[in-house]
C-alpha cells in the first residue's frame, strides 16, 4: 500500500533516518519498534506526509508524496487518519465536537449525518454516550480512544498512530492496543503503529519493522523477531541495558562536550 525508497531524512547534521526501504502491506498492522531517538515518529511523520524526506520516495498509490501538488497531497491525506503520541484533542471542544471536527472542516455534511457518524466511531471505541465529556475530564486511554474515534471519522484506509499505549497504566494499554488490532480486522483497514513497547507491539503487528539509529535491523513476522539470534534484536525484546545497543546514543564524546563547554565559558 506504501513502499519506501531509500528515505533519508536528515535534522541538521544528525542523520534521523538512513535510506529506509519499508513496506506497508494492506489490510495489516505494520508495527514500527525501536528504542528513544531510534527513528520512528520521523518514519511515521514521512509516511503519513506530515514532514518531507531529504532524499528518497514514498509512494502511496502510484504517486511519490513527497512530489505530488498539493492538491493532489490533500485527497491522499484525505484517505489517511492520524492518532499522536499526546491525542492531541482540542481542549476547548467536548467529545462530540473533536470527533466531529474532520467532518466539520472537509465535508458539507448535514448536521444529523454527522451526528450519526459521531455515534458510530464512538461506539467503535466504546465511547458512546460521552459526547459531552470535555477532554480534561478523559482518562489517558479515554483521551486515546477519542484520538481513534477522530481519525476514523472520514472513514481512512489508513491510520497512523504514534505510541499509542505510552503513559497508560497496563488495563488501558491492554484496551487500546486490542482496539487498534480488532478494527484493523474488521474495518480491514491498514495500521501503521509506532512503539518502544515490546510487549503490545508484538501482540498486534502482523508485519514487525524494528528500527536502530535510523536504519532497519530487523523485520519480519512478531515470531521471526522473536526468534532473532540478532545481539541487538535480543537486547531489545528482552530489555535488557547491556548489549551493543549502548546506554548512551550520543553521537559526540562526552570529554568533548565538557571541555568545549568550559572553552565557550572561560572564552
Ligand atoms: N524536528 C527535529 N529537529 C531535530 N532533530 C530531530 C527532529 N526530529 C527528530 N530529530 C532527531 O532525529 C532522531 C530520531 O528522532 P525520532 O524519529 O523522534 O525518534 P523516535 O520516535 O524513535 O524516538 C533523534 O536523534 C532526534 O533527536
Ligand atoms: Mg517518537
Amino acid at each position: 500500500m506504501i513502499r519506501t525508497e531509500k528515505l533519508t531524512r536528515r535534522f541538521g547534521d544528525a542523520l534521523a533516518l538512513d535510506s529506509t526501504d519499508v513496506h506497508i502491506r494492506e489490510h495489516a498492522t505494520t508495527v514500527i519498534m525501536g528504542g528513544s531517538g531510534s527513528g520512528k515518529t520521523t518514519l511515521l511523520r514521512l509516511l503519513a506526509a506530515l514532514d518531507t524526506p531529504t532524499s528518497g520516495s514514498v509512494w502511496f498509490d502510484g504517486d511519490d508524496i513527497a512530489h505530488v501538488n498539493r492538491k493532489r497531497l490533500y485527497e491522499l491525506r484525505s484517505r489517511m487518519g492520524m492518532v499522536f503520541q499526546y491525542s492531541a484533542l482540542l481542549n476547548s471542544l467536548n467529545v462530540y465536537d473533536n470527533v466531529a471536527f474532520p467532518l466539520h472542516e472537509h465535508t458539507e455534511l448535514d448536521e444529523s449525518v454527522i451526528r450519526t457518524i459521531v455515534s458510530m466511531k464512538l461506539e467503535q471505541v466504546g465511547l458512546r454516550g460521552f459526547e459531552h465529556l470535555m477532554p480534561s475530564e478523559l482518562s489517558g486511554g479515554m483521551a486515546k480512544r477519542v484520538a481513534f474515534a477522530r481519525a476514523l471519522a472520514m472513514d481512512p484506509e489508513i491510520v497512523f498512530f504514534d505510541e499509542p499505549t505510552s503513559g497508560l497504566d497496563p488495563i488501558s494499554a491492554g484496551v487500546v492496543t486490542k482496539l487498534i488490532r480488532d478494527l484493523t480486522q474488521k474495518t480491514r483497514m491498514t495500521s501503521v503503529v509506532v512503539t518502544h513497547d515490546v510487549h503490545a507491539g508484538l501482540s498486534i503487528a502482523d508485519h514487525v519493522v524494528l528500527l536502530w539509529q535510523g536504519r532497519i535491523i530487523a523485520e519480519g513476522a512478531p515470531d521471526d523477531i522473536r526468534q532473532s539470534t540478532d545481539e541487538r534484536v535480543c537486547q531489545f525484546i528482552e530489555g535488557r541495558p547491556d548489549g551493543p545497543i549502548p546506554f548512551s546514543s550520543s553521537k559526540t564524546r562526552y570529554i568533548d562536550d565538557l571541555l568545549g563547554g568550559a572553552v565557550e565559558r572561560s572564552g
